[in-house]
């Protein structure tokens, strides 16, 4: 396994859940890490935090996935501020509305830009520098993107998508860089999921009490040790909650 220290990382959506958790992580290790989303206080905050607690550089880089320019400048910036791109991490990702024939288009094109586009845009604009590292290339795809779901069926298909993207991506580009798919069940962030189930649309952080869904952290580890595959590579990992088979 490579060591990330000194390695340079993006991470969509860095500023809440599983992409903070990340950006955590990857610092721990010792990388650099451009921390991308919307919200530039929280990612000020997750910057002055881990360049205190870590010998690393965090550079924060408010983008919206959705904004093609400014994903293809997050990337150049990375490159140029960090000397080169080894791991990307596209992460940013959410859940809308409920059931297709409740759906406004609305709903429906944001979960496709936001998930499906912000990953298209970033993965474009990172392959060329991933090629020359021979980096890693990690999708978050989901427990939604493997099996039928019954509420929220746009959501799901943006993670399926998401999958045979990241598969297919892999296929293309060949041994010049790992790519991994992270499948995470229910995982304790700010996430929300509406549809007519269990899921009442409150927080998932919210909605489970720790040990009944897995914790953001866990979701980061896995994500680091895929990183640090080569010349080998993670090509998907399934993280669950010990309970998810029961019931079925
Ligand atoms: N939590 C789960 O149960 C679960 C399970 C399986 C897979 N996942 C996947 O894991 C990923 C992270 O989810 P999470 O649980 O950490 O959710 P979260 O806590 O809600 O965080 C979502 C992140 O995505 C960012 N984001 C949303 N729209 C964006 C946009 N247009 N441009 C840039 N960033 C954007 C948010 O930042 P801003 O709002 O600041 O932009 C935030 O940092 C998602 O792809 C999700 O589908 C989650």
């Amino acid at each position: 396994m490579e060591s990330l220290d000194g390695k340079s990382a993006i991470v969509t959506g860095a500023s809440a859940g599983i992409g903070a958790a990340t950006a955590t992580q990857l610092a721990k290790e010792g990388a650099n890490v451009a921390v991308a989303a919307r919200r530039e206080d929280r990612l000020n905050e997750l910057k002055d935090e881990l360049e205190a607690r870590y010998d690393t550089v965090i550079e924060v880089v408010p983008t919206d996935v959705t904004d093609e320019a400014a994903v293809a400048a997050l990337v150049e910036a990375t490159v140029e501020q960090f000397g080169g791109l080894d791991v990307l991490v596209n992460n940013a990702g959410l859940a809308q509305g409920a059931d297709v024939e409740s759906m406004t288009t609305e709903e429906y094109r944001t979960m496709m830009s936001v998930n499906c586009d912000g990953m298209f845009y970033a993965t474009r604009a990172a392959i060329p520098h991933l090629r020359e590292s021979s980096g890693a290339l990690i999708f978050l795809g989901s427990f939604a993107g493997k099996f039928p779901r019954p509420f929220n069926p746009v959501y799901a298909a943006t993670k399926w998508w998401t999958r045979g993207f990241a598969k297919s991506v892999s296929a293309q580009v060949g041994t010049d860089m790992g790519v991994t798919v992270i499948n995470p069940a229910a995982v304790r962030t700010e996430f929300t999921v509406g549809g007519d189930s269990d899921f009442s649309g409150a927080p998932f952080e919210e909605l489970f009490e720790p040990g009944e869904a897995v914790e953001p952290e866990e979701v980061a580890e896995s994500i680091v040790f895929a990183a640090k595959q080569s010349p080998s590579m993670v090509s998907e990992l399934d993280i669950y909650d010990r309970g998810k088979f029961t019931g079925l």
